[in-house]
């Protein structure tokens, strides 16, 4: 831990070699009273959980698959934004660490050209309106190979060693990204949003694009306009009306 660089977030790492999914072993460190910022991590996953109940496809010693127990003194409509906050923390530090022009795609993907390299699962525990603790999960895929993807993920996923051209240094990466995330969550919690809905806005993938949403309760086709200050996303109808997008599967059309 000689380069890490901060107070809490890192400080405490759980390494696994093989486990079905770093979520639920996050869980029950958090439950057992794990400090904020503890990380578990695993280099490979046997049943990687994506978003929507979908598989996460985490093959041994090439990805950066973790998952960050943290306990903000939040109110419960807040949380959102700490994955809004995970998703600005990892788009920069791939950006210094590699000079590659990261986008992120709403809520939470992280997007190379029109390539998905990272996503992240944020899961909560609360107690009557009460945070107990977020786990946050990230998936990046740092040091794959193109041969590596399944073909089902070949055209829509890609690793920041193709991109790059060279491969990235995992250790270095994750106590950049942790010192990048403990500097924006201290400041998230002592002044608010702001800043980092300016810095997600500035790196968007999906601002300005045409989207379809489909929730349960919502189906819509408009211009994706803007975050509001709560991090909802505000898409704009063929009347000019601004809906508000809340979690859903975003689709993408071309402009
Ligand atoms: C998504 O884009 O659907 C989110 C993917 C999140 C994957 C990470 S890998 C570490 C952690 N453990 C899991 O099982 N999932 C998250």
């Amino acid at each position: 831990t000689a380069g890490l660089q901060t107070k809490r977030i890192g400080q405490h790492v759980l390494a696994h070699d093989e486990v079905i999914s770093t979520q639920p072993l996050a869980h029950e460190a958090a439950a057992r009273g794990a400090e904020e910022g503890t990380l578990v991590l695993a280099e490979q996953q046997t049943g990687g959980k994506g978003r929507l109940g979908r598989q996460w496809h985490s093959p041994k010693g090439t990805g950066i698959w973790m998952s960050l127990i943290v306990r903000p003194a939040i109110p419960l409509p807040k949380t959102p934004q700490m994955t809004l906050l995970t998703a600005v923390s990892v788009a920069r530090t791939i950006r210094e660490e590699t000079g590659l022009p990261v986008k992120i795609k709403w809520p939470n993907d992280i997007f190379i050209g029109d390539k998905k390299v990272c996503g992240i699962l944020t899961e909560l525990n609360a107690e009557s309106d009460r945070v107990n603790y977020l786990v946050i999960g990230i998936g990046l895929n740092a040091n794959s190979v193109e041969g590596d993807f399944p073909q089902e993920l070949a055209e829509i996923a890609t690793s920041l060693r193709i991109e790059a051209g060279e491969p990235v240094k995992r250790v270095r990466f994750i106590q950049q990204f942790c010192r990048h995330f403990e500097e924006e969550y201290d400041y998230f919690l002592q002044h608010g949003f702001e800043r980092i809905k300016a810095e997600w806005e500035a790196h968007s993938y999906t601002i300005g694009r045409w989207v379809n949403v489909q929730t349960i309760s919502q189906k819509l086709e408009g211009r994706a306009v803007a975050l509001d200050d709560e991090g909802v996303l505000l898409v704009e109808d063929q009347y000019g009306a601004i809906h508000k997008v809340y979690s859903a599967d975003v689709n993408y059309r071309a402009n």
